[in-house]
């Protein structure tokens, strides 16, 4: 979404009752995201950005953030997270250095890391006995990532997910996901983001509609039984790219 689009679904996301709002350098939409939760009091919104591998130091973590904060408005942000690890420029624990001063320094909140492997990970953690609170990468049904899930619980680390829907399959089209929706009543987007968070997974899932959006948000009044979360859990690795695959959205 460019900064106009992005100002309209965040300020409809935060009407319709969503908190956690979820943008980065690399989406060019922090002017926009930032105009729209300056429409809420700020300490109601969990603000996340995430910074490019060019910031990967000590110092440039701290420019990455006074350039985020410049762009969205804010004095501090909830939560910071290093896009992608990088590991062909190997930069990445300088980065997770910054990141652990600029939280010291109370400018952030919350410190985190996205597209990480449980490897990457590991070498923050025994490089500077830090483990990120966050780690925010592809999940869904058909990539359901169960060992890095329990890398993840081991060390405290929150798992999010990024196209929680799949997009770039054709997960919401699956003949078991359509089953189990049409058994709840519930929307096949409605079951996938269900599956998630009845494993303690936070989706973040976009949308620019307002019934879409409204329909992500209603999945705290259901529950999947264990069958469907087992029948959900079989798709792992049976991901079709869909018709209208668009797969470098991130
Ligand atoms: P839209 O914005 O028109 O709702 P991403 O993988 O980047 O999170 O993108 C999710 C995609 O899924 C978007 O294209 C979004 O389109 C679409 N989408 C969002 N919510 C739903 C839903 N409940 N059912 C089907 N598609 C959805």
């Amino acid at each position: 979404m460019n900064d106009e689009e992005a100002e309209r679904a965040v300020a409809q996301a935060l009407e319709v009752g969503y908190r956690l709002i979820d943008t980065a350098e690399n989406y060019r939409n922090e002017v926009g995201v930032g105009r729209a939760i300056r429409t809420a009091p700020r300490d109601e919104v969990f603000v996340t950005s995430k910074f490019n591998k060019r910031w990967h130091s000590v110092d440039g973590v701290r420019t990455a953030f006074e350039a985020s904060a410049e762009k969205l408005q804010v004095e501090y942000l909830d939560l910071l997270l290093i896009h992608w690890p990088n590991p062909d420029q190997d930069q990445y624990v300088d980065a997770w250095q910054g990141l652990i001063e600029l939280r010291d320094s109370g400018l952030v909140r919350a410190i985190g890391t996205s597209n990480f492997k449980p490897a990457h990970l590991q070498r923050l953690i025994d490089e500077t006995g830090v483990a990120p609170e966050v780690n925010q990468v592809q999940l869904s049904p058909v990539w359901a990532k169960a060992a890095e899930r329990k890398f993840h619980a081991r060390h405290g680390i929150v798992t999010e997910a990024w196209s929680p829907l799949g997009k770039g399959t054709d997960l919401l089209e699956h003949p078991a996901v359509q089953e189990i929706a049409k058994v709840h009543g519930r929307t096949p987007g409605q079951v996938v983001l269900r599956w998630e968070t009845q494993q303690d997974v936070v989706p973040i899932p976009k949308s620019a509609n307002r019934a879409r959006l409204e329909q992500n948000l209603n999945i705290f009044d259901f529950d999947l039984t264990d069958a469907d979360l087992a029948a959900l859990s079989a798709l792992d690795g049976t991901a079709r790219p869909a018709a209208d695959s668009d797969r470098f959205g991130h």
